[in-house]
């Protein structure tokens, strides 16, 4: 009986996919993570083509002629253009598979979404992933995954306090008995950084940089709290929008630090809300579990500090916090059974068989 239901898995294997504002990542069950690419695919407008997706796509943002178009499908977290969302998810699929998937059954696929989004947007991420080639499609809301991920117990009746601070979405949830108590969304993230970078550079030196310098300064020296980074500055290369000519100029992390405050300040009072609004029990468990921070924002120097002074509860930032959302999702892939209850209820949305 086992090697059986091996061979059946084996022709369906089952995949977890992080479809993310900014990166994306699949887990094959069985394997783990085997791709992980940014959310990007370049379009030619004039033949609707689409030339490339992923990494290769994301060296063309900036970069291309008129008519090349390097777009993110995902905004904000959910699809805001179906049809290339929809190539990107077979794309990786397929590249996962390659020539696997001509015979046999399509595999099972779980995908991560925002919680709190709307029925459209759901089965908008379920339509994309069955015609993408998905045989049966699950979805998990995002920081229910990355708890998992994180390895939260998030079935007991303890208290769990997770924020996934993503590129385009900051997710605060208290997840207790296997469901989320309350959550709460924020459209601020690392993607919002950014652009106060670019914002910035713009109003104090008068010089135009692209995003992917941006984030480079942000990952370079950005701060969200003083904590005495030694790379205490950085060039910074753009265009002088006065003259019009190249210009190169040495940014300060404190000047970074000040670009973002605004911004990080939105992050912590959103947390310091749900801080707030959850129930004393919960709260005591909070206090002695700490909060997890998930997603690459959570990356931000000084953020765990800063969250940890201003809430007076231990922060922590998960293992591999690029990656916790999707493990979780796997996880779940890997104990469907002991698990189903945690995904989101989809019957009403699913195709006519
Ligand atoms: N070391 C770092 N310091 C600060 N920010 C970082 C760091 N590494 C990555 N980031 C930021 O993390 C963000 C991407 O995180 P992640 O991949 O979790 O987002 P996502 O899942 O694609 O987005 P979302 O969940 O909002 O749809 C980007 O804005 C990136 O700049
Ligand atoms: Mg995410």
């Amino acid at each position: 009986m086992k090697s059986f239901s091996r061979f059946f898995s084996y022709l369906g294997q089952d995949i977890a996919i992080d479809l993310g504002t900014a990166n994306s990542l699949v887990y094959v069950r069985g394997r783990g993570i085997v791709l992980q690419e940014p959310s990007v695919v370049a379009v030619n407008q004039k033949t609707g083509q689409i030339l490339a997706i992923g990494k290769e796509a994301k060296k063309m943002v900036g970069r291309t002629p008129a008519h090349i178009v390097a777009t993110r499908p995902l905004v904000k977290g959910v699809i805001s253009d179906f049809e290339v969302t929809e190539q990107m998810l077979r794309y990786f699929i397929d590249k996962v598979y390659k020539k696997k998937l001509l015979i046999g059954p399509g595999p099972r696929v779980i995908v991560g979404i925002p919680f709190g989004v709307t029925e459209v947007e759901k089965k908008a991420v379920l339509d994309a992933a069955y015609s993408a080639g998905g045989r049966e499609v699950f979805l998990i809301e995002e920081p229910m995954a990355a708890a998992i991920g994180a390895r939260l117990v998030v079935q007991e009746a303890g208290g769990n306090f997770i924020v996934d601070i993503g590129g385009g979405t900051t997710e605060v949830a208290i997840i207790s008995l296997g469901g989320i108590v309350f959550a709460k969304s924020l459209r601020v993230a690392g993607d919002k950084l950014n652009e106060d970078i670019i914002y910035f550079a713009q109003e104090e030196y008068k010089i135009a940089i692209g995003e992917r310098t941006a984030e480079a300064i942000k990952i370079g020296i950005g701060s969200a709290y003083a904590t005495g980074r030694e790379k205490k500055e950085l060039p910074l290369r753009g265009r002088n929008i006065v003259t019009g000519l190249p210009e190169e100029i040495t940014i300060s992390a404190d000047a970074v630090r000040k670009a973002m405050e605004k911004s990080v300040r939105q992050i912590i009072n959103e947390i310091k809300i749900a801080v707030e609004e959850t129930p004393p029990e919960l709260l005591a468990d909070i206090m002695t579990n700490g909060i997890h921070l998930a997603g690459g924002g959570a990356q931000l120097a000084g953020l765990d500090v800063l969250i940890t002074k201003e809430t007076k509860i231990p922060t922590n930032i998960v293992e591999d916090p690029l990656t916790a959302m999707v493990r979780g999702a796997g996880l779940v892939l890997e104990n469907l059974d002991e698990l189903r209850d945690v995904l989101v209820e989809t019957d009403s949305l699913e195709p006519p068989k």
